[in-house]
């Protein structure tokens, strides 16, 4: 029985087993060995695409259905409901399914192993506030990867895997991973003993950059769909403003699939009609009738990317699919103000995962930064102010946990 390792994540996947000592990633397309978490249903060709197919079937406009950040719909009611996706009738937790069984396929092709055993990544805490949930997200992780074919999976927390995989940290040091990814960050506090790791303690929080992507969209972009202006009513002379569920929806990537509905399309047809300033309703009936939701949030993370950039204080974001010439501009400052709130939970789980464990700040000599987010200024800001003292360490952002899970899943047991 041989194991996979699997970091299924909210933006990206990577696989990993272990090879002469050393983690060996899957090639899980070709020339990369991690590929975008996104899903793509090609309604003309009748086919399923992965990774950067998928995406690029989306940015070329083909027929069909896309998604993405599957992952943060674990544990809701939503994964279990029976829907019309495209040619076939799916509940979401086939489509994970069927995601991590086009992984598995993968891993056996190029190594010539059969996988029957995935040792699977999972974030700390799935949903932060909803224990239920939260185990229920588990249990649909779980079942996904059974109706995926393996035999039997266990889980080991992210940020513990990462921590594994780690550079060297002297005896009685401590180390803090700060794993900042698409859907949720993670901390875990460990220490070396000889060759093996020990995990003091591990928190986390269900914020990240899907976030990010979703507070920068309703506040930069939405506006000029009409978030927030006035509708004239249909009876009377009254008016009111928008109601906001539309624009939240299309700032929400695993929502976005569910936003072009017959009732979605009336209402943005009644509020181009009834809009006081008519043209951002246009836009909206026109992002609704052509399906630009996910085109907005991709252009949306690019620019994210973009204004992060050391040497760039003003960045646009992309929106000419809506319009000729139309770009949202994201400044510096402007992400860094939508991105405090956040930013501030992202500390406070850094604060508490130091009280699990009962230690100051300075007793942490080196923080190791993991995931996509973690790149982000507003993030090493934070982290650097509440650790001073520590040494920096960039892992392999989007890679350190596939290794360290490739060198549990060789071990008889996690950790
Ligand atoms: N250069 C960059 N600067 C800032 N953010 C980035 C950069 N590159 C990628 N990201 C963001 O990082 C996130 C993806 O990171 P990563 O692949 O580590 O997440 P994940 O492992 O899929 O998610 P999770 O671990 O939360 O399930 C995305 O939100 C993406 O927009
Ligand atoms: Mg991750």
């Amino acid at each position: 029985m041989a194991t996979l390792g699997i970091d299924f994540g909210t933006s990206n996947t990577a696989a990993g087993v272990l090879a002469a000592g050393r983690p060996h990633l899957i090639t899980v397309e070709p020339g990369r060995k991690t590929l975008p978490t996104s899903v793509f249903f090609d309604y003309d060709r009748k086919v399923t695409t992965y990774g950067s197919v998928a995406n690029a079937a989306l940015i070329d406009g083909r027929e069909g259905r896309f998604m993405r950040a599957l992952k943060s719909v674990l544990g809701t009611p939503l994964m279990r409901e029976r829907r019309q996706i495209a040619y076939a009738r799916l509940t979401l937790l086939e489509v994970v399914a069927q995601f991590l069984q086009m992984i598995r396929e993968r891993a056996e092709a190029e190594t010539g192993q059969t996988y029957d055993v995935a040792l699977s990544g999972r974030p700390v805490r799935f949903h932060s506030l909803d224990p239920v949930r939260n185990a229920q997200a588990e249990v649909d992780l779980r079942e996904a990867y059974l109706i995926a074919g393996y035999k039997d999976v266990s889980f080991m927390y992210e940020p513990e895997a990462a921590a594994l995989a780690s550079g060297p940290l002297e005896a009685g040091a401590l180390g803090l991973i700060v794993d900042i990814g698409g859907g949720t960050s993670d901390f875990s506090i460990f220490e070396r003993q000889g060759d093996r790791t020990r995990i003091i303690a591990s928190h986390g929080v269900r914020v990240g950059g899907t976030d990010f992507d979703r507070a920068i969209s309703i506040t930069e972009v939405m506006p000029l769909l009409g978030r927030g202006a006035e509708v004239r009513n249909a009876i009377g002379d009254g008016r009111h403003t928008a109601p906001n569920a539309i624009f939240n929806d299309l700032a929400t990537w695993q929502k976005i699939p569910f936003v072009y509905t017959p009732e979605n399309r009336r209402m943005a047809e009644d509020f181009a009609k009834l809009g006081i300033d008519p043209v951002p309703f246009a836009r909206l009936e026109s992002v609704l009738d052509m399906e630009l939701g996910h085109d907005i949030a991709f252009a949306v993370e690019a620019g994210k990317i973009q204004i992060n950039k050391p040497d760039i204080s003003d960045a646009g974001i992309d929106l000419r699919v809506i319009e000729r010439n139309l770009w949202a501009r994201l400044t510096k400052a402007a992400m860094a103000a939508v991105l405090a709130d956040h930013a501030a939970q992202i500390r406070q789980c850094a604060i508490e995962t130091l009280a699990m464990a009962d230690l100051a700040p300075d007793r942490i000599s080196k923080i190791v930064f993991v995931g996509g987010s973690s790149l982000l200024h507003v993030i090493e800001d934070e982290m650097t102010a509440l650790f001073p003292h520590a040494a920096l360490e960039r892992a392999e952002a989007f890679t350190a946990v596939a290794d360290g899970l490739a060198i549990a899943a060789a071990r008889d047991l996690p950790l």
